[in-house]
């Protein structure tokens, strides 16, 4: 073990970071959101699953289909595929049908389109006719649109096949109608009871549907018996209007947290059907304005010339383009054809060429400077994009959208840049093996410290997008709090809440300022830090492994309450063999022994890194560090030693040496002895040694103050543990008269 320290030492920094907390409560895995179903592209804000869309635009996918086929939600309405701009999605709507036979009605299959409970779509007004076929036919459509509801038809007729009119819906053999605005259902009929004498031998049946205008073509041949069904087995497409909730924009916009319009180039419009609003890339970009960084810039100069003209030096800029004409054709009109004419002049022909060659050289010039200026913006915004795609980072922005509450954001580069100054040396403070640490200050004026890490494994990138969701939502008082992070550079950068009075280990080591610490101190920090681990790995499944635990991890707040910091870094480092040779995971003094052996990280390596924690707190000797002479000392060596020949009190910080409760300590390093175990199925977990400090630090309250008044302080964070079945508030009344009172504050399962 000490040859591999050796090994190691290079590597060995301290690092120190400020990190972590959150908001919300639970901790859930979130999926990964499909983007398609079957053929059928699902883009955002519709999704398929919880977690993937926004409320009202989820779709079923069912794969009992081959391929599947997707449906609105459990409302029964197969889509046939969505556009976001302009807003609407296509659903196929069943052709209603009845028979008759010389005298009466025969059969008969109605099967109504009905959305009521996605009030997110309507039935477009303006892209569908209602439409019913017959040769004497009454048909009605109706449906919710509020009170009162709707009603309407039309009426057609004919005497035989050969008048039924081709190609037209006016009243012969086919007829049509339009539908109000808002309806959320379509019901049809028909009028029975009309005498089918005269037609029945050649128009049996009677249809009626609501279909995408200009999409059906009449003919004769849909009058005879089951022809016009049959051709259409899966019915015939209705357009759907949707829109984001039932505010306008101006309302939805003052609610940021659920605001929909995401991209920072993009335009909220309000539904021109019903309520709500839809949102739209800004003019000279495309792509989805549901997501941050949906809407791309177009690169008009490679676009179509009717759409975008120009005939001169093209140059596009974001979000626009620019068109001039070429040195000595200024004058006219870049824009149209032959609209550069060359610009006449009555200089000497030699000096012409002259300025012309002097010009042309300058121009080629700047022209290039600016190509290549240009050039390199555009490549810059591409890698960008890039990163922030490999990162992860639509699916992270589509949960947090879909996440209600979330205060994590995705920072841009330039956010970060400005908070620290573009990373200005002079903020950094703390460095190590994993990254950098700057301080900043956001726009908000709230102080952040901003990690920069070094490296990532490729594939890993993949999982970080949903490792994040699941760090914002760690909420513990004794965890730091992230706030966000920014993936739009290749190894995404984590901003944490800032946390003033510096580490542990600068609180334990500082030689120049010592700071006298209490017993009672060191109890409380190593409990603090024992119940944050043990809600670490406790909180999600699969357990989130700290990977890094000591003494510069565990920050220190205003009221020298503790705080674990860079959690987050164990997701961030390379996990397979080629890689650990080159990052050890880790710091050394702090290095499980058994992850040497197998490179594998467990909640029993946080175990023993806390075990030598443990011994900071009651040596104030530095994990592993070099005398005078040279020689290497490993605390955890001169530990074992210690507790070998029993003289624990050798070691012991000076402060702790003199009047204090030597049961105590004794009890104390029994606790961090069980922590160092080298076998780790031997070690003790986190919660176990988080229940012993508590027990410790107990027993010491009662010697120190022999008062029966206790109150046992509960805050949520604490309700997370799940094995916990009941918990309770004590409170003694402040005459000590011993009357109890229980809030019962949390009662999981039970049915107690
Ligand atoms: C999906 O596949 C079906 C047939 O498999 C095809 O008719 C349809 O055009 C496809 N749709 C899209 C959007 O590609
Ligand atoms: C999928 O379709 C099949 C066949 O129509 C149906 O039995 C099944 O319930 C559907 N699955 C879901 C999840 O709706
Ligand atoms: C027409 O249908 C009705 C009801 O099904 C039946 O009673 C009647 O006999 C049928 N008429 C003819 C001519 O088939
Ligand atoms: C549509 O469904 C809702 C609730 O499921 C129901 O109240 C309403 O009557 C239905 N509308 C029609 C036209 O069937
Ligand atoms: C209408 O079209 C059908 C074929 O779709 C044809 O048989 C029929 O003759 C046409 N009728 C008229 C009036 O053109
Ligand atoms: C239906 O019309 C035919 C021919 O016009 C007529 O003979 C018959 O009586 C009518 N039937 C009814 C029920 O009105
Ligand atoms: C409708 O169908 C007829 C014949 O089937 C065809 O000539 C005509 O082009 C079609 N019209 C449209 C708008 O598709
Ligand atoms: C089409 O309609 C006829 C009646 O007009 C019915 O008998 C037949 O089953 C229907 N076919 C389909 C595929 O729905
Ligand atoms: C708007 O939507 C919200 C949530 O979907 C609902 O609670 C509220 O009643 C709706 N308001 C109106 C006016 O429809
Ligand atoms: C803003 O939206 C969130 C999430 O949808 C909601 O909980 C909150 O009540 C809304 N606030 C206002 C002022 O409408
Ligand atoms: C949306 O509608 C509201 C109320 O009708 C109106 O005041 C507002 O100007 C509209 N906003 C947009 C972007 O059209
Ligand atoms: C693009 O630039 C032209 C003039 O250069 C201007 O008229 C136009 O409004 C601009 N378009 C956008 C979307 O800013």
């Amino acid at each position: 073990m000490c040859n591999l320290h050796h090994l190691f030492q290079l590597l060995c920094l301290m690092i120190f970071v400020a990190a972590l907390k959150a908001t919300t409560t639970t901790t859930t895995l979130m999926p990964s959101c499909q983007s398609h179903c079957g053929n059928v592209s699902i883009p955002y804000p519709f999704g398929i699953g919880a977690g993937c869309h926004i409320q009202g635009f989820d779709i079923l996918c069912n794969t009992t289909f081959h391929p599947p086929r997707p449906f609105v939600g459990d409302t029964g309405a197969e889509l046939i595929d969505i556009s976001l701009i302009p807003g609407e999605a296509r659903v196929y709507e069943h052709i209603d049908w009845v028979c008759y036979n010389e005298t009466s009605l025969v059969d008969y299959e109605f099967l109504s389109v009905n959305l009521t409970t996605r009030p997110v779509y309507k039935i477009s007004s303006t892209r569908n006719k209602f439409t019913g076929v017959g040769c004497y036919t009454l048909a009605y459509v109706g449906g919710d649109i509020g009170n009162p509801n709707y009603l309407s038809g039309c009426v057609t007729s004919c005497d035989s096949l050969a008048s039924a009119m081709n190609e037209t819906c006016a009243g012969s053999g086919c007829c049509q109608t339009t539908l109000p605005k808002g309806l959320t259902s379509v019901v049809t009929g028909f009028a029975i009871g009309l005498n089918n004498t005269v037609v029945w031998d050649f128009n049996p049946c009677s249809y009626a549907f609501v279909v995408e205008q200009d999409w059906y073509n009449f003919t004769s041949a849909d009058l005879m018996f089951g022809h016009l069904n049959s051709t259409n087995q899966k019915g015939v497409p209705t357009v759907l209007d949707w829109a984001i909730g039932n505010q306008t924009c101006e309302e939805a916009r003052r609610n940021s947290t659920s605001y929909a319009c995401v991209d920072k180039n993009s335009e909220c419009l309000n539904s021109t059907n019903g309520p709500g609003y839809r949102c739209n890339c800004s003019r000279g970009y495309e792509g989805n304005p549901y997501l941050s960084n949906g809407c791309r810039d177009i690169d008009e100069c490679e676009g179509p010339l009717d759409q975008y003209p120009c005939y001169g030096i093209c140059r596009n800029t974001p979000g626009n383009y620019t068109c001039s004409c070429p040195r000595g054709k200024q004058d006219g009109d870049p824009y149209t054809k032959d609209g550069c004419r060359s610009t006449g002049s009555s200089f000497p022909l030699a000096l012409k060429i002259l300025i012309a060659t002097m010009c042309s050289i300058f121009f080629v010039t700047v022209m290039s400077f600016g190509i290549y200026l240009g050039l390199q913006k555009r490549k810059l915004i591409q890698i960008k994009q890039s990163f922030f795609e490999k990162n992860g980072g639509s699916i992270l922005q589509q949960q947090i959208n879909s996440f209600q509450g979330a205060t994590f954001k995705l920072f841009t580069l330039e956010e970060l840049e400005k908070a620290t100054n573009k990373f200005d040396d002079k903020l950094v403070i703390g460095r190590g093996g994993h990254g950098i640490v700057y301080k900043g200050t956001l726009e908000d004026k709230r102080t952040v410290a901003i990690k920069k890490s070094k490296l990532m494994d490729e594939g890993q990138t993949q999982e970080f997008a949903r490792e994040m969701l699941i760090l914002s939502q760690i909420n513990h008082r004794n965890v730091i709090k992230i706030l966000g992070c920014c993936l739009e550079v290749e190894v995404p950068m984590l901003v944490y809440e800032f946390i003033p009075n510096g580490t542990l280990f600068q609180y334990l080591h500082d030689k120049i300022h010592k700071i006298s610490i209490p017993l009672d101190a060191r109890l409380r920090i190593a409990e603090e830090s024992a119940s944050a681990l043990a809600y670490l790995h406790s909180a999600a499944s699969p357990p989130i492994i700290h990977g890094d635990v000591k003494s510069s991890n565990i920050l220190l707040d205003e009221e020298y309450s503790t705080k674990v910091s860079d959690f987050g870094a164990s997701k961030l480092a390379p996990k397979d063999e080629a890689q650990f040779a080159t990052v050890v995971q880790g710091t050394c003094g702090y290095l499980d022994p058994e992850y040497l052996l197998t490179c594998q990280l467990t909640e029993k390596s946080d175990v023993y890194s806390f075990g030598v924690v443990i011994l900071e707190l009651l040596t104030r000797m530095k994990p592993f560090e070099f005398d005078a002479t040279g020689q290497e000392k490993i605390l955890a060596s001169i530990f074992f030693v210690a507790m070998k020949e029993d003289k624990i009190e050798n070691i012991l910080d000076n402060e702790l040496k003199v009047g204090v409760d030597m049961v105590l300590i004794k009890e104390f390093s029994k606790v961090a002895m069980q922590c160092l175990n080298f076998t780790r199925d031997e070690r003790p977990t986190m919660k176990e040694v988080a229940q012993s400090l508590e027990t410790l630090r107990k027993s010491k309250h009662h010697v120190a103050a022999p008062s029966n008044q206790q109150i046992v302080h509960l805050d949520q964070d604490d309700r997370v543990e799940n094995t916990m079945s009941q918990e309770f508030v004590y409170t003694h009344d402040a005459t000590g008269s011993g009357n109890m009172e229980i809030l019962s504050l949390l009662d999981v399962g039970n049915g107690r």
